[in-house]
């Protein structure tokens, strides 16, 4: 367990830990199970885009050991000082643009945050750590998240992507975060900050926002509206509950090796038409329409995401066998918890489903009405 405060005198360390991105997917649900579990402050750095929602984290707002503070991962001034006066001993970095359709139609947004955002928060963090004394400055820990979209795509039989895979990023999106594990990497060799990067497969489960393939899913489906799968709906991915990925990144701060990097996946490899299909089949069980035809009939087939990768697969072998970390989850009953929670949560919906949601779905799917 970790101690209050971890060096005496003048550069000490409090048990805080600042977050960026932690009002949206990931980021709150780290936050909620990270309060749970450990108890310690957190402060929240986040701009609130589109993406993020102080709402997440409504349940923990009036404690005291949480802060939040609005503001941009690429304001250097803003990160110096919360870093000055909250004094974290970890930096969990979430805070990216993360929808690759996104990245198809505005990249530029997506260099910004995730290569500038990424360069200046380590930038501040380094600066930050030389300062410390030499206690401080072997406690901290700076853990950056990624993806496994940054090894590209694979064939079906391919073995799964594992950390020594080469990189080839595919879209604008995997390219961005590509280079900011560069540069986490660059960091550590460098300059010597403690640096652990984590790349995972994809997430699912509460407070995911609804441009992604499961909650739009799950939403259509409720709604009675069409739901429009990419391509043939052969592409796989490699599903990850979302509080296995948070379990993920505790073990990685507590007991990772500053320098390495690790793979986290959900063992959970489904074409998207079982998902789909899936979904439609619990959408049916847990909301039933009398008379009305299985939800299975409002699967259309679209036109393909340009440049889609085939397959991710992660090989998390190397953080099951170094830190004793596997998912818990099983993706059928994860997925079962995850259409309950969007059937429970209309609120919620409703308050994330904006007029810039909406113009964005219009946007996205408008061209794409033929397979
Ligand atoms: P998200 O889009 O749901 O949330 C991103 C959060 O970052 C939002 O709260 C947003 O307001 C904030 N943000 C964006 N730009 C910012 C800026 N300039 N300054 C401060 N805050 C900013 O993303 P997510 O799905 O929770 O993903 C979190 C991280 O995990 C990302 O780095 C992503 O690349 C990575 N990741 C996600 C998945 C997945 O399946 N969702 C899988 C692998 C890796
Ligand atoms: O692999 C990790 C990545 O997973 C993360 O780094 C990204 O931040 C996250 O967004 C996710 O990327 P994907 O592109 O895999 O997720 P998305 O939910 O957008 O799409 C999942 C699959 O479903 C993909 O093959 C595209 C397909 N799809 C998606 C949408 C939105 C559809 O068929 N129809 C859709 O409407």
């Amino acid at each position: 367990m970790f101690c209050d405060v971890y060096s005496v005198g003048m550069n000490t360390l409090n048990d805080t830990i600042l977050v960026t991105g932690g009002a949206g997917f990931i980021g709150s649900n780290f936050v909620l199970t990270w309060m749970k579990a450990e108890g310690a402050a957190v402060v929240n750095l986040d701009l609130l885009t589109y993406a993020g929602n102080a709402a997440n984290l409504e349940s923990i707002a009036s404690d005291s050991r949480y802060t939040f503070a609005r503001g941009d991962i690429c304001d250097a001034g803003l990160i110096g000082a919360l870093l000055g006066r909250h004094r974290p001993r970890a930096i969990v970095h979430f805070a990216a643009e993360s929808h690759v359709d996104r990245s198809i139609v505005s990249p530029e947004a997506f260099v910004r945050t995730n290569v500038m955002g990424t360069f200046t928060l380590l930038e501040q963090a380094r600066s930050y750590w030389a300062e410390l004394d030499e206690a401080g400055r072997a406690a901290f820990r700076f853990l950056h998240v990624s993806t496994d979209e940054v090894y590209g795509t694979l064939a079906l039989g391919d073995p799964a992507f594992s950390e020594t895979t080469p990189y080839a990023p595919n879209s604008p999106y995997a390219a961005s975060k590509a280079g900011s594990d560069h540069l986490a990497r660059a960091y550590f060799h460098t300059f010597g900050l403690p640096v652990l990067t984590t790349n995972c497969s994809n997430n699912y489960g509460p407070f995911q926002f609804p441009e992604k393939l499961i909650p739009l899913m799950i939403l259509n489906a409720l709604e009675g509206k069409p739901l429009p799968v990419y391509g043939d709906g052969m592409n796989v991915r490699d599903w990850l509950f979302v509080e296995d990925h948070c379990a993920a990144i505790r073990k990685v701060l507590e007991a990772g090796s500053p320098g390495e990097t690790y793979n986290v996946g959900g063992n959970s490899e489904r074409a998207n038409i079982d998902v789909v299909t899936t979904i439609c089949d619990l959408v049916d069980q847990l909301r039933p329409r009398a008379g009305a035809e299985p939800r299975r009939k409002l699967i259309t087939y679209v036109k393909d995401r340009p440049g889609h990768d085939r397959r991710y697969a992660i090989d998390a072998s190397k953080i099951t066998r170094e830190l004793g970390w596997k998912p818990a989850e099983q993706f059928e009953n994860g997925l079962r918890k995850t259409v309950r929670w969007y059937l429970d949560n209309a609120e919620w919906v409703n308050s994330v489903r904006s007029g810039v949601y909406r113009d964005w779905i219009a946007k996205n799917y408008a061209e794409r009405v033929s397979a």
